[in-house]
Formats: C-alpha cells, sequence, structure tokens
C-alpha cells in the first residue's frame, strides 16, 4: 500500500492507494468520530462494491445507512443533495457521523458537499473508484453540485479525513471512462511535472491496457502533485499559479459541459478538448 499525506495543518488527512483495499474495511476505523456511517453511492457502483463494502464496514462494527443515488453527472443536483439530507436526518444521523462516499467524481462532489452542509458540518471520507477521482477529485476538498447555468456554481471546501483508493476498482471502468480520468493525469504532467509527462507518453499503452503497477503509479504521482499544490494555496487564493493551475483547459472544458448539456460530454473529455484549446 502506497502512502500519500495532505498538510494542511488541523485539516491534515492521509491517501491510501493500492490493490484490494476495499477488503480492508478496517483502514476506515482510525478516522471516524464514531461506529456509524452514511455510504453514499449510486445504482452503477453500489452493486459492484459498495454492498461488499457495507458486510465489511460492518463486520468490523460498523453501522451503516446506505443512500444510494441514480448515476451520472445530470443527477448532480439540489434534488440529490436534498436526498441526502432526507437520508441521514430520517436514519437520525448525528454530528458524529461520517458521511463516506463510494464512487466516481460525482459521488465524491455530492457527498462531500452534503457532509459540508448537514449540521453544519460532519466527517467525510472518499473512497473514489474511477480514475479521475483517484488522481484529482477525491483530493482537495472542493465539494459541490451544478446549476442550470454553470457548472460546479454551488459548494464548498471541505477537507476529507481519509482517501482510500483501491486501484483494482479500475478494472471494472468503461473505457471511455478511463480514457476522460487519463486528461486530468496529463495534466499534472503538464502544469508542473515534466518527468511525469515522459513517463506517462513512455507507459500510455501500459496504462491504458490497466496494467495495475502503471496505474498505481499513476495515481500515486497524480496525487502527489494534487497533495503539493492543495497544501500550498488551499482555498486558490494564490495570485498566480496556485491552486488555480490545476484548472488548465477547465474554463473552456466547464463551458463544453454546461453547454452541450451536463453528460453529454464526460468531464475528463470536456477538459481534454479544454486543454488543446487553452494551449491554442
Ligand atoms: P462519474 O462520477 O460520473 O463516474 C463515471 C461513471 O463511472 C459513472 O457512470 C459511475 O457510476 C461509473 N463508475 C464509477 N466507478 C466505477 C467502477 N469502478 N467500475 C465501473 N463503473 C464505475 O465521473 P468522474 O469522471 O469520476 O467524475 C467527474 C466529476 O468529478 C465531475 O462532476 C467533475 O466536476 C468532478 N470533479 C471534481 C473535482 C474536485 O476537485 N472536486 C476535480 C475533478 C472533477
Ligand atoms: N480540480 C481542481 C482543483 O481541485 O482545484
Amino acid at each position: 500500500m502506497r502512502r500519500l499525506n495532505v498538510e494542511l495543518a488541523a485539516r491534515s488527512y492521509p491517501i491510501l492507494i493500492g490493490r484490494g483495499l476495499l477488503g480492508r474495511a478496517e483502514l476506515l476505523l482510525d478516522h471516524l468520530r464514531s461506529p456509524r456511517v452514511a455510504l453514499v453511492s449510486n445504482v452503477t457502483v453500489a452493486p459492484i462494491y459498495g454492498n461488499a463494502f457495507i458486510k465489511a464496514l460492518e463486520g468490523v462494527g460498523v453501522g451503516v445507512t446506505a443512500i444510494i443515488l441514480p448515476d451520472g453527472e445530470a443527477y448532480k443536483t439540489w434534488e440529490s443533495l436534498n436526498r441526502i439530507h432526507d437520508s441521514l436526518l430520517a436514519a437520525r444521523c448525528d454530528r458524529a457521523t461520517t458521511i463516506v462516499a463510494i464512487g466516481g467524481g460525482v459521488i465524491g462532489d455530492l457527498a462531500g458537499f452534503a457532509a459540508a452542509t448537514y449540521q453544519r458540518g460532519v466527517p467525510f471520507i472518499q473512497i473514489p473508484t474511477t480514475l479521475l477521482s483517484q488522481v484529482d477529485s477525491s483530493v482537495g476538498g472542493k465539494t459541490g453540485i451544478n446549476h442550470a447555468r454553470g457548472k460546479n456554481m454551488v459548494g464548498a471546501f471541505w477537507q476529507p479525513q481519509l482517501v482510500l483508493a483501491d486501484t483494482d476498482t479500475l478494472q471494472t471502468l468503461p473505457p471511455r471512462e478511463l480514457s476522460a480520468g487519463l486528461a486530468e493525469v496529463i495534466k499534472y504532467g503538464l502544469i508542473r511535472d515534466l518527468p511525469f509527462l515522459d513517463w506517462l507518453e513512455t507507459n500510455m499503452d501500459g496504462l491504458m491496457a490497466r496494467d495495475g503497477d502503471l496505474l498505481a503509479e499513476a495515481v500515486e504521482r497524480s496525487c502527489a502533485n494534487k497533495a503539493e499544490v492543495v497544501a500550498a494555496d488551499e482555498f486558490e487564493t494564490a495570485k498566480d499559479g496556485g491552486r488555480a493551475l490545476l484548472n488548465l483547459g477547465h474554463t473552456f472544458g466547464h463551458a463544453i459541459e454546461t453547454g452541450m448539456g451536463y453528460g453529454e460530454w464526460l468531464h475528463g473529455e470536456a477538459v481534454a478538448a479544454g486543454t488543446v484549446m487553452a494551449a491554442e
């Protein structure tokens, strides 16, 4: 298992990366405020990973309230956020309940915003299962939902207690989603890590073939870059460079996503096209 740390003083947290981590529910125990979690997932990921993980949590003495949402960018909305809040209240979840997101960036952003807002803020754990969410969205504390007038326009900075990235989950990812995730990986090479860009060019075939060791290496090097950027400029206020660098291609990309209708282009696809446009 590879381990990194996001250094944010009192809000610091570890990123654990490796194979088979979903089978190790005990890794969460040190990061829970009480033995109770609300697990947020969607109808695609829950049957593949969520249900087994719930059993694993119960096996180590953790009570679970499962909140399963529809799948897709089109559901990153107030309605889904309300569904999470409704379920938390119905299950009488209190401030010590940890919200655990298991899924891609849509679930992570939604569950994180629910954690930031439920009872003025409850603990949060990210279990990203797409390449994009393992290398980007699960790290750094940006949470939120889309608005009809713009992507991610409503949200909060809310750091997780832990990020647990099981790279085995990438084996079930649809090919289009793998490629979309690679756009955010390549981004780190372009903005601040040329040796990583060289490494990606050398190993792209192996990454596309889902070689487990190469994927773990790509996730670790991406997260190391993101952790450094976030530690230096958590709230994206630096005048030059800083966290805004992570938004390379995103101004065009978000316009494509909003203009085409959420879910028409995948986020990573829009970022890839936006990066080419920004470069031009
Ligand atoms: P996604 O969450 O829509 O997931 C992609 C698809 O893969 C979904 O259909 C999902 O159900 C499915 N899926 C997830 N894991 C799977 C697995 N292991 N096997 C099979 N199917 C699986 O998309 P995404 O690319 O993960 O995330 C995109 C979202 O992340 C966007 O909303 C974007 O704005 C956000 N984002 C946020 C940040 C941030 O810093 N918070 C950064 C980048 C992107
Ligand atoms: N994905 C951009 C950021 O986290 O700042």
